[in-house]
């Protein structure tokens, strides 16, 4: 797909992943747009990168998705491309009565009906440029879950299920749909998972978006770059081992820091 000339939402594009997506694409010549909750980091990636445009937005509020649309469709009616990467990952215990359930579905809300909710805004205005795309962010672990993250996985696990026939309905119209599942990378997502993750296991976010735009002008439409891979792989071939693995590394992970007192 080419990238060069094309006006790319990209959503989240404040910090980590979506932050480097602008880094990287301004590059590519094309015409950025980034959204995000905080007015204060969407100003400060405008400051960087005064090319860009910036909307104050919240993919998990209906009434912004749709604002956002009026506002881009008519002051860019050239865009063509979509990244729905904003997301958010926190650690639940599903003991945790005490958890209100508007606040346990908050990683659905955002992860999962935010991207359904954008792309069926957009949908229809894509459909009217001649080259066209719908990249969706999920994670490697939409293959197998993170143990403390119960409803992150179960977002991305759906995310990528949706991804999966978003590809199959829209094969007959100008719109590509990308899946893009990364492995744990260093972004500030992270920063809340010490405990769990081992930091010096991340892969570099530019590394991780460098493979993701090669895919993209290859027209790989499901990227997996390191560790998403053998996730994939592994969910097939042995999906408990996989799961158990990954419980037991979070487990040692912690007794680690217990013994550090950290
Ligand atoms: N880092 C990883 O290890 C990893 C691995 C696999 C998949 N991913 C996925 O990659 C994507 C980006 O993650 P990241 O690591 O770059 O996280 P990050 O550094 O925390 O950045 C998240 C971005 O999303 C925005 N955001 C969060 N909730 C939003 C909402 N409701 N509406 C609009 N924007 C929102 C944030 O800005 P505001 O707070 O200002 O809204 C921020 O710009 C996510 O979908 C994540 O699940 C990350």
């Amino acid at each position: 797909m080419e990238l060069k000339n094309s006006t790319i939402l990209i959503t989240g594009g404040t910090s980590g992943i979506g932050l480097e997506f602008v880094k990287q694409l301004t590059k590519q010549d094309a015409k950025i747009i980034v959204t995000g909750r905080n007015l204060d980091k969407l100003n400060e990636v405008k400051r960087q990168f005064p090319e860009i445009q910036i909307f104050q937005s919240d993919v998990s509020k209906r009434e912004d998705i749709e604002r956002l649309y009026k506002d881009v469709t008519h002051q860019f009616p050239e865009l063509n491309i979509i990244i729905n990467n904003a997301g958010i990952m926190r650690t639940i215990s599903l003991q945790d009565i005490s958890l209100s359930l508007e606040n346990i579905v908050q990683e659905i809300q955002t992860n999962l009906l935010g991207v359904i909710q954008m792309n069926h805004q957009f949908i229809t205005h894509l459909k009217t440029k001649k080259v066209s795309a719908i990249i969706n962010v999920s994670s490697g672990l939409a293959f197998v879950p993170f143990p403390v993250s119960p409803i992150y996985s179960a977002a991305k696990a759906g995310l990528h299920s949706y991804t999966q026939v978003l590809r199959l309905q829209l094969k007959n119209t100008s719109i590509k749909v990308f899946e893009l599942a990364p492995p744990a990378t260093d972004t500030p997502l992270n920063d809340k998972f010490e405990d769990e993750v081992d930091k010096s296991q991340l892969m570099a976010v530019d590394k991780m978006v460098g493979i993701a735009i090669k895919g993209f002008l290859k027209d790989k439409f499901e990227i997996r770059p390191g560790l998403a891979n053998v996730l994939k792989l592994g969910s097939r071939i042995a999906p408990n081992f996989f799961l158990n693995f990954l419980n037991k590394t979070i487990e040692k992970e912690k007794i680690k820091r217990n013994k550090l007192n950290l």
